[in-house]
């Protein structure tokens, strides 16, 4: 399964569970919030919620750039921590500013600069920990090289660190690829090149249908979805699997690293082998969580809580 099938299913996740997330079915079973607001940022307001007492633990999004994926298992582990979930900044809630402007050549700069903001924010009187996912992991490596006195644990969800690996030039072809067709002739036909491309045994029947399913962009599932993915296409599509990593300064700061991955997630994924190739140059092990790509959602959601907490609790 490729990286590409995976960011694409964790849309579809979003697209036919988006009514399950919502706040308002979850807080009768789990922690309710602690805080909510909006911190301002240079160049944008991020919006966050809380959930706990204790150390800080934040989760940055993948794809979706969104804070709702994270709330269910936020609540879970709120009785030992102090959980802080977030959109990234121009997704969802989070929005840009109009007069402080964006500098997109320095983007995953500014993603891991907003999380450390919030956290430093959140007022954290130790040190925190970071877990991020999916695009979400090249920004936490991002921030295990940049913030390592805020953040001493940085988790690295299933990173789909292209560039790393052996076969990064097919790899980077397969990605433009994909942005060309985004490009040229929009974005529920690019989604369709995922299917058809890397996963030849998906139903890609569907598309075109007009039917309210996980190939369109049917806001009736998701108010998010839309400018999600828009933005998603055109800011990190390209940019931050094709980030250009330096192992040789990512081991420097390797104490603080925990590389993770999904106990259903197919070994021959480039996620995964990002891992498994960072943990062996580093020395280090991967651990595995409960789940696929998008094991914090969904059924598995509490035992990943669960695997997070014993791979925690490993550290302190
Ligand atoms: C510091 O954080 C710990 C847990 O993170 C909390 O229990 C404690 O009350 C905090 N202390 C202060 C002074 O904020
Ligand atoms: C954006 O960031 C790049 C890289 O840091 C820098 O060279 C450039 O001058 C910046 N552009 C603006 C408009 O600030
Ligand atoms: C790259 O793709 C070409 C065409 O599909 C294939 O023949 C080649 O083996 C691939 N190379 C690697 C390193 O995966
Ligand atoms: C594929 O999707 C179409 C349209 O929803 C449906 O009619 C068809 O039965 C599906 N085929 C398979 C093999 O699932
Ligand atoms: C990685 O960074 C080091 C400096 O820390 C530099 O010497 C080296 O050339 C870099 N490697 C690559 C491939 O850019």
């Amino acid at each position: 399964m490729s990286v590409f099938r995976l960011i694409f299913y964790l849309f579809l996740f979003i697209v036919t569970s988006s009514s399950s997330l919502s706040l308002t079915s979850l807080t009768s079973t789990g922690a309710a919030i602690s805080t909510t607001g909006y911190l301002i940022v240079p160049g944008a307001s991020l919006y966050y919620e809380t959930y706990g007492a204790g150390p800080l633990l934040l989760f940055v999004s993948g794809a979706n750039g969104d804070a709702d994926i994270w709330r269910p298992v936020a609540k879970i582990l709120a009785s030992n921590y102090r959980v802080a979930i977030y959109d990234r900044r121009g997704f969802s809630r989070s929005y840009l500013s109009a007069t402080g402007l964006q500098n997109y050549t320095q983007r995953l700069q500014t993603d891991a600069a907003d999380a450390n903001h919030l956290a430093k924010h959140l007022q954290f009187n130790g040190t925190a920990t970071v877990l991020g996912t999916s695009s979400g992991a090249i920004v936490a490596l991002e921030i295990l090289q940049t913030y390592s006195s805020t953040f001493k644990t940085v988790i690295v969800h299933e990173p789909p660190a292209l560039t790393i690996l052996p076969d990064a030039a097919n790899l980077t072809a397969q990605q433009k690829s994909i942005y060309t067709t985004y490009r040229a002739v929009g974005i529920p036909a690019a989604m369709y090149v995922f299917a058809q491309t890397y996963d030849p045994a998906s139903n890609t029947t569907r598309i075109g249908t007009g039917s309210v399913d996980g190939f369109t962009i049917d806001s009736r599932q998701g108010n998010f979805i839309s400018g999600n993915l828009q933005y998603w296409f055109e800011r990190e599509l390209l940019q931050y699997p094709l980030q250009g990593l330096n192992l040789t300064n990512i081991r420097v700061y390797s104490k603080n690293l925990v590389l993770a991955v999904g106990k259903d997630t197919t070994p021959e994924s480039p996620q995964y082998r990002a891992n498994t190739l960072m943990a062996s140059t580093f020395g280090l092990a991967v651990d595995m969580l409960a789940g696929g790509h998008v094991g914090y959602i969904g059924d598995t959601r509490v035992e990943f809580a669960a695997d997070l907490a014993g791979v925690l609790a490993k550290r302190e």
